[in-house]
């Protein structure tokens, strides 16, 4: 009985115990995968860097970190992107990783369930926080900036404009390309959308300008403001936005007025 009053009260992860037990399992269990060797890993290591550098305060830092590095753990063993989530669920929870990880803990424990939910909602379009105390929902907040961190200050700045436009295609139905992207208009509705702060549904987006305003408004969506602090520091959208010069002169106005526009959400103090 003492022992299960003692695991429900767990406040505070051990870091480098939960760590070790995890790099023992991603090195018995990892396969071999196209997505996890070309992509993912690095992502994971670094959205643990970002969580790092978010000031996070000193009883929920390792409980962070240990998020970020489960977060997208099903890429160890499976390309499966769109069940990624489930699959991390099902290897923390219903394999029972989470009692290696932490010994002792229990489905009860606020620890067991910060980690649940965060995994769970970590790339969620919208998060519901109506069911979530303070605690979850920070630790919610966290590892989803973390992730978009990486796509915002590493992943998009570091891809040519050409593998960036490949997978795209304009309303001619071929793929678009740089040309596309200098000689591009942005469309009114993206633009406005852009002006009013607001994320890009993809269902707008027309143009290769479309597509470079859609990822950059990307950034609209941290929650935390020591996230919008590391984009700002690290000047990445500001660079990203001003990477075409642009034919157009509607165009390059247009994206100057996007530039400012972003450069005064970043300094916004919440
Ligand atoms: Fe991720």
């Amino acid at each position: 009985m003492r022992n299960t009053q003692q695991s429900t009260q767990f406040t505070y992860v051990h870091l480098d115990a939960a760590l070790a037990v995890l790099m023992r399992w991603i090195e018995e269990n990892r396969k071999e995968s196209d997505l996890l060797n070309n992509i993912k890993e690095a992502h994971i290591r670094r959205v643990a860097g970002f969580v790092c550098e978010m000031g996070v305060a000193e009883e929920d830092a390792p409980l962070a970190e240990l998020i970020a590095w489960l977060h997208d753990l099903a890429f160890y063993v499976s390309d499966d992107e769109e069940n990624h989530v489930h699959n991390a669920l099902e290897i923390v929870f219903d394999q029972g990783l989470i009692y290696d990880l932490i010994p002792a803990i229990l489905p009860k424990n606020e620890i067991y369930k910060i980690i649940r939910k965060a995994i769970k909602h970590h790339g969620d379009l919208l998060v519901d926080r109506a069911d979530m105390t303070e605690r979850e929902w920070l630790h919610v907040c966290i590892v989803r900036d973390a992730d978009k961190l990486d796509n915002l200050v590493h992943v998009k700045p570091g891809t040519s404009i050409e593998d960036l436009l490949r997978h795209k295609k304009g309303t001619d139905g071929k793929s678009l390309t740089e040309a596309d992207l200098i000689h591009g208009v942005v469309s009114d509705e993206v633009y406005s959308t852009f002006m009013s702060g607001s994320t890009i549904n993809y269902a707008i987006v027309k143009t290769a300008c479309d597509w470079w305003v859609a990822w950059s408004a990307y950034a609209f969506d941290l929650l935390l403001p020591e996230s919008k602090r590391l984009v700002r520091e690290s000047r990445a959208i500001r660079s990203f936005m001003s990477r075409g010069e642009f034919s157009d002169p509607k165009t390059s106005t247009r994206f100057a007025a996007m530039i400012a526009r972003m450069d005064g959400f970043l300094e916004e103090q919440d």
